[in-house]
């Protein structure tokens, strides 16, 4: 009989992630077995539910979201340097008798852009937000030498905090220009889930500009009812929150799965 891998994603709350349908699917795409279950755990009892987890020796791996990324970045393992710069994990891998630990998020998010043609080089970028979210995707996005990034958030200290970690490495400012006509606005405040969703101020776009929320329902985001005043290029979150899945299995199987389908499956479901 074929070996039954140990997976799973946790966090708090965890009711209503997607992860165990994507990675079931993925698994079965790939014939390999997998048990992938989504484990609701409390803050304290982090460390606890990592060592009973993994003292299976069929376990595999884990997904992390919130509010572990964080504590999952403190594991003693080996960090990947991306995930080390943005202090954030949201993958535990087992590899040999360690703990391998990685973040998927920007990769997942510039795939999907590639996926749906968004091109972000020499483009400029507004972000709105400055939290965990944003900081996993910029230090990708950065490597993609867009022309200029600005980011707004509501607590504007953390905005610029933001930019101060980012500034040796890229003209980045924390206030909205009314010069500049951005290309690409993403959304990467939890505006609307957590309160109301109150728009960016007034900004400049073009007929070209897309807007990117991080955030996914079934139903429209509150971001993209607002973005689909200005455009018709609107995207939420469910081609990264796959992608992302997509490059964690990889971690644990060495195998890119298909992702396509599994996209499909979910895009049906939308109301
Ligand atoms: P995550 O890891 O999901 O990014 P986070 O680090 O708590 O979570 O960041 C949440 C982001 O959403 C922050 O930029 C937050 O703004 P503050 O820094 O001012 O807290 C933003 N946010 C949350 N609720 C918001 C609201 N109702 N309006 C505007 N921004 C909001």
């Amino acid at each position: 009989m074929s070996k039954i891998f140990k997976l799973g994603v946790i966090g708090n709350p965890i009711e209503h992630s997607l992860s165990p349908f994507i990675h079931s699917r993925f698994a079965r795409y790939e014939n390999i077995s997998v048990d992938y279950i989504a484990y609701k755990v409390e803050e304290d009892n982090f460390n606890e539910f990592i060592n009973d987890f993994f003292a299976n020796s069929l376990s595999k791996g884990l997904n992390v979201t919130l509010p572990f990324k964080k504590h999952a970045a403190e594991i003693h393992g080996s960090l990947s340097e991306e995930a080390k710069f943005i202090k954030a994990v949201n993958t535990i891998i087992r590899h040999e008798n360690r703990f391998l630990l990685d973040s998927t998020d920007g990769k997942g998010f510039m795939e999907d852009l590639k996926l749906n043609k968004i091109d972000i080089t020499g483009k400029n970028i507004l972000i709105y937000g400055a939290g965990g979210a944003v900081e996993s995707i910029l230090y990708r996005i950065i490597l993609d030498k867009p022309k200029s990034i600005c980011i707004i958030n509501r607590t504007q200290q953390k905005a610029s905090r933001v930019v101060k970690k980012y500034q040796s490495n890229f003209q980045i400012e924390s206030s909205i220009n009314i010069e500049v006509n951005y290309d690409v606005v993403i959304n990467g405040s939890s505006a609307g889930l957590t309160g109301a969703f109150i728009p960016p101020g007034k900004i400049k776009t073009n007929n070209k500009t897309c807007f990117y929320d991080l955030n996914y329902s079934l139903d429209k985001t509150p971001f993209c009812k607002w973005a689909n005043d200005y455009s018709s290029n609107v995207f939420d979150g469910i081609g990264m929150l796959v992608n992302q899945a997509a490059y964690s299995f990889q971690l644990w199987f060495d195998v890119f799965p298909e992702t396509g389908k599994v996209l499909n499956d979910i895009n049906s479901l939308k109301k």
